[in-house]
């Protein structure tokens, strides 16, 4: 990156000068850090619209022309080429594994998968009525208890370690969620299954030879790589700020999890879902065109609209791809057509036009997830496993290649001033 001629700033007859950066990618940055101290003025920019939060080499967005990178390589280029584990490898350290280094980390993922007996009680304290995000919770918390000794962020290799724990139970404890709200017994994971076969086995298998759709488990393994990482969301932004505490790695991805659940973020699959049934028809979607339209109504086109994306969002276009041939192998599902459809009206509505709202990876995800046999409860968990990935990524970045102090925002305080309780 390198600074090129400062911004100027001019608050009351005074100048001052900033520097402007240039990343690699993407929009140039005023660096503000300085403005406090010499103007005695902060930024406010609610929702960090305009305000970037960190330096960051992991994945870049190119939202006017909808491309995503992922430590420089196209997305589609990894998810036709890449296994999951390989993303997550070239996320996690920055270059993609040697074929040797493929194998041992597969290996190394493959032997940490299963749930030690105490992690599996981790369900005992849950209704089965109980969402499994919450349950995702637990574990998570339970994983920490269970590595109390390596809770410390110090040590590069207790990182790394952590990082191939979570990374490794992720699948056996959304599927153990899964279960334990159907009263099925746990399937172990097999070491002779990839990531995403073992995961579709510990869901869905009834006998421990059962063997996964192979075409549902190659759709698994490119939903997680295409859910990986995403710049600085809100869930990565909420790790972030959490990693910025040194609180341990475990607590920083609960983080992620709770805030990835709302329905604005990766919480938008599960609902998307839900509001294509509550369309149910063709014929209804003019209606609910108008309330996403109508400020006085809380309904949003879920699955639609991006921060960043003005454009198409590209791994909207790969799960739709994705869809057509896993809906070949399952049966028609009506709601593809319906969102389909959905799709063709509200991008030649002109409200949706000059908004530049398009479909993003929410859309068509739960249309495939649901096909393979996921009920809508479980979507933002699977979201949840992939971004496992990306969130570990943006903590080491943030603790070895780009740190910075602990993450504290100011305000701007418009409440009372100062006054003094009456005097009796
Ligand atoms: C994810 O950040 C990421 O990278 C997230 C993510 C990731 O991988 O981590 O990509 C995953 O969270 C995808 C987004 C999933 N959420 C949804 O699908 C929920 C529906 N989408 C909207 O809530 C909204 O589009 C957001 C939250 C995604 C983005 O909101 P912004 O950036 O704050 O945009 P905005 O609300 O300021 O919208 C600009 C305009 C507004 O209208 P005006 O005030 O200009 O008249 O567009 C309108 C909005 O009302 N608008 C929508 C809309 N999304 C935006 N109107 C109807 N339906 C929508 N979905």
């Amino acid at each position: 990156m390198n600074m090129t001629p400062e911004a100027k700033l001019i608050i009351d007859n005074n100048t001052y000068n900033f520097p402007v950066i240039t990343g690699s990618m993407g929009n140039r940055v005023i660096d503000f850090s300085s403005l406090g101290p010499t103007t005695g003025l902060f930024t406010i920019d609610p929702g960090l619209k305009s305000s970037g939060s960190c330096f960051s080499e992991i994945s870049y967005i190119d939202g006017a022309k909808g491309k995503l990178y992922y430590r420089g390589y196209p997305i589609d280029e990894l998810t036709e080429k890449k296994s999951y584990l390989d993303v997550a490898y070239l996320l996690l350290n920055g270059e993609l594994p040697t074929q040797e280094q493929s194998v041992s980390f597969q290996q190394e993922i493959t032997e940490l998968m299963p749930l030690s007996s105490s992690l599996k009680k981790t369900t005992e304290a849950y209704l089965p009525n109980s969402h499994p995000m919450a349950m995702l919770l637990g574990f998570i918390g339970a994983l920490a208890g269970e590595n109390s000794s390596n809770l410390g962020i110090a040590d590069e290799k207790g990182r790394h370690l952590a990082y191939r724990q979570i990374i490794a139970k992720m699948p056996a404890m959304a599927a153990a969620s899964y279960r334990h709200k159907k009263g099925l017994p746990l399937i172990e994971p097999r070491s002779d299954y990839t990531y995403a076969e073992n995961f579709l086995h510990m869901m869905f298998s009834q006998t421990p030879e059962d063997k996964p759709n192979p075409l549902f488990t190659q759709a698994m393994d490119v939903i997680f790589s295409l859910h990986a990482d995403h710049g600085q969301n809100a869930s990565t932004s909420a790790v972030r700020v959490s990693a910025s505490t040194g609180t341990n790695i475990y607590s920083s991805m609960t983080s992620g999890i709770s805030s990835l659940w709302g329905p604005a973020h990766g919480g938008a699959n599960e609902a998307c879902i839900r509001m294509l049934k509550e369309i149910g028809s063709v014929d209804n979607i003019p209606m609910y065109l108008e309330k996403a339209k109508d400020k006085n109504d809380p309904f949003r086109l879920m699955g639609f609209g991006h921060r960043v994306y003005k454009n198409y969002d590209p791994r909207a276009k790969l799960i739709e791809k994705l869809c057509h041939s896993v809906l070949t192998q399952t049966r028609p599902d009506p709601l593809f057509d319906l969102a389909a459809k959905l799709e063709e009206i509200a991008r030649s509505d002109q409200y949706f036009i000059d908004r530049n709202l398009y479909p993003n990876v929410d859309f068509y995800s739960g249309i495939i997830l649901q096909a393979i046999g996921f009920p809508a409860e479980m979507f933002t968990v699977i979201f949840a496993l992939g971004r496992t990935s990306g969130w570990l990524s943006h903590i080491e970045e943030l603790i070895s290649k780009h740190p910075h102090p602990i993450t504290r925002p100011r305000q701007c305080y418009v409440g009372h001033t100062e006054r003094h309780l009456e005097t009796t």
